[in-house]
């Protein structure tokens, strides 16, 4: 084991580089020698590690470690817990064609009220056999179809002058197969086979079969794939073309911690950790969310918080509502592992509500969501480049009074437009012949009913469609955590078909809400009465009326009120003498709702202001309601 003192200075007063290793360095060893004490490479690999720290941070420039100390000045209260801040996740290419045009659009997002941006991945990844940038065969090297790594810092410079935020991935769970570490385990290097997980034959990779689910049963079934070139088989979860990197290697570790740390010194602010719940292996289990994952993800945090600490990492863990409050940390770990997760449960959960109309489902996960940890926090959102999971518990859809079967049954048939009468447009995803699971591709507008009331013509369905995109953004906005749009989303895009026509892309029907933008719509944005000048106004209010109220950051501060209706959710935010009150109608009736509501948490305001109808009301009597009409919210503080 090395001593700590191979990193520290023997003279004190130390320097601030030495003081966060010397702080960390227990714990950093402790977690290390937890996954790697006997292993061959356990002394290579610490060694490694600590000299990738020391690295990282004499490289990074003055002025981002400048920027570390200014987000760190803001603690216990963390930078990203803002309510002023807003993102926008998108793809460089069908977004705009490059980075060098990404800055022309740094205006369209300040209008917006967008000051957080991510960028799908821009990395290497080989054509055709991409996911979306998710197989990635250079972790250095921006993709010649973006541009190059320049335009990626002149759009940091530009971002960061604006105060704007940048997020980046780390494709940390496997590499492209036409990564130079897989190119040489194809040619038997044995080192760089022991990167990845090589098998000589079927033995072991059945019994990893057995217990293991597939995710993406459609388009690669299994999860291991032939490597003719050395006559073996790799361990590919995801396509076969991305190969899972083997972190029980601690090399491994120590050069994929380089790579967070070279976008770490880019200026990226926060991390987006891709697939975390898969980064540790074992035959026997699913081989997802184990405790060598969570060991992994905090010992990067802390390497982090040493070398470069004005990033936070967000762990994209698409998991079981209880496996994810694990993501934040446990124990004595817990909020020291991610700073951010996305809260795909409530995601979920609000496109249940939108489709049954009723709110018990979306109630009955919210204790278990209430135990996220003070300091960290969620991404919110309605949509993204992935599909909609409904992974949340069957005992909650139980509770609501439904048949788990029969209830995912309609969700899966009403999104992907086969129910009866609804307006949904959207298709299924990876459904699995084999266990009946299948998840859902579309893009909000479509989901909500846009994309078909635009092609019947039908002002009223268009109207109604647009309430709900915006009920579904709203809600997102104002339960606690920082709110990620899609592109496209905030001008009203419906599906993009035109991937069918591409081979690399028609296996992936995820491709219908990943929209080849289309900046004509500008024009309508600016046409009052448009879907498109409807949708953009709206949530540019939203966006507004959010970075007005401090009192919506997240700082655990929110309250459910008792569902007095089942179609009517609402949540009161407080902190210190601030109160907002936030009610939003799932249904497609009027619903009304008992001014008890506001009354139930120890205040009795007697006059509110509704921010987001610009109204006043009265408070009245606890046998008198407030009128919501379909899809309708509030975002209402009580006001003298
Ligand atoms: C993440 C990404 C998804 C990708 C997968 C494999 O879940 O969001 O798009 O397919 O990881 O990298």
């Amino acid at each position: 084991m090395t001593s700590p003192a191979t990193v520290t200075s023997n003279s004190l007063p130390v320097g601030l580089f030495e003081k966060r290793m010397q702080a960390a360095m227990d714990s950093l060893v402790l977690l290390y020698n937890t996954l790697y004490d006997h292993h061959p490479h356990q002394k290579a690999g610490l060694d490694k590690i600590l000299q990738t720290i020391r690295r990282a941070f004499d490289l990074r420039s003055s002025s981002l470690r400048n920027r570390d100390i200014e987000k760190l000045s803001t603690e216990p209260e963390h930078w990203f817990l803002s309510n002023k801040m807003c993102g926008m996740s998108l793809y460089v290419d069908r977004f705009c064609g490059n980075i060098g045009n990404l800055i022309h659009k740094l205006d369209y997002f300040e209008k917006l009220g967008v000051n957080f941006l991510h960028l799908m991945p821009v990395f290497e990844s080989p054509e055709g056999e991409s996911d979306g940038g998710y197989a990635v065969s250079d972790f250095r090297k921006v993709d010649k179809r973006f541009g190059s790594l320049k335009d990626l810092e002149v759009l940091e410079e530009e971002m960061r002058r604006r105060n704007m935020y940048l997020m980046l991935d780390i494709v940390l769970n496997h590499t492209s197969h036409r990564h130079e570490w897989a190119e040489k385990a194809k040619k038997g290097e044995a080192g760089f086979q022991d990167y990845f997980y090589f098998f000589n034959d079927r033995t072991i990779p059945d019994e990893y079969e057995r217990a293991m689910p597939e995710i993406f049963p459609e388009a690669a079934p299994g999860n291991f794939s032939w490597v003719a070139e050395c006559n073996k088989w790799v361990m590919s979860v995801f396509h076969n073309y991305q190969w899972d990197l083997n972190y029980t290697n601690p090399l491994v570790l120590a050069e994929m911690l380089d790579n967070i740390f070279f976008y770490a010194n880019l200026g990226v602010d926060i991390l987006r950790i891709d697939a975390p719940a898969f980064i540790w292996k074992q035959a026997g289990t699913s081989c997802q969310n184990l405790p060598q994952a969570h060991t992994l993800l905090q010992l990067i945090k802390i390497c982090v918080g040493v070398a470069t600490p004005g990033m936070a990492l967000l762990g994209e863990a698409i998991v079981a509502p209880a496996e994810i409050m694990k993501y934040f940390g446990t124990g004595s770990m817990q909020a020291k592992e991610c700073d951010f997760a996305y809260n795909a449960t409530q995601m979920a959960l609000q496109w249940d509500a939108l489709a049954t109309g009723d709110i018990r489902v979306m109630m009955a996960e919210q204790e278990q969501l209430l135990k996220k940890p003070y300091g960290t926090s969620w991404i919110t959102y309605t949509r993204c480049h992935d599909d909609i999971g409904l992974g949340y518990n069957d005992s909650s859809i139980s509770q609501a009074g439904y048949d788990p079967y029969q209830h995912r049954k309609y969700l899966k048939e009403y999104y992907s437009g086969a129910y009866p009468g609804s307006p949904a447009r959207g298709a299924l995803f990876a459904v699995n012949e084999k266990t009946g699971d299948a998840r859902i591709s579309g893009s909000l507008a479509s989901l909500c009913g846009l994309e078909y009331a635009l092609q019947i013509n039908d002002e009223t369905a268009i109207s109604q469609a647009i309430d709900k995109i915006l009920l579904m953004q709203a809600q997102s906005f104002f339960i606690g955590g920082v709110p990620m749009l899609f592109y496209g989303d905030e001008s009203a895009h419906i599906n993009d078909y035109s991937y069918q026509q591409d081979d690399g892309k028609s296996y992936d029907n995820r491709w219908m809400h990943r929209p080849v933008y289309d900046w004509n719509k500008q024009e309508k944005i600016l046409q009052s009465g448009t879907a498109e000048n409807r949708v953009f106004t709206g949530t540019q209010k939203l966006i507004a009326i959010r970075s007005k109220l401090p009192v919506v950051a997240d700082k655990k501060n929110l309250t459910w009120i008792t569902p007095h209706n089942q179609h009517v959710a609402g949540f009161l935010r407080a902190w210190e003498n601030d109160r907002i009150y936030c009610f939003f109608n799932f249904s497609g009736q009027p619903q009304q709702l008992t001014w008890y509501a506001f009354k139930e948490n120890g205040m009795k305001p007697a006059r509110l202001y509704d921010h987001w109808g610009e109204k006043h009301y009265d408070v009245r009597n606890d046998n008198e309601y407030l009128l919501l009409p379909p899809y309708a919210f509030v975002i209402m503080e009580p006001v003298q």
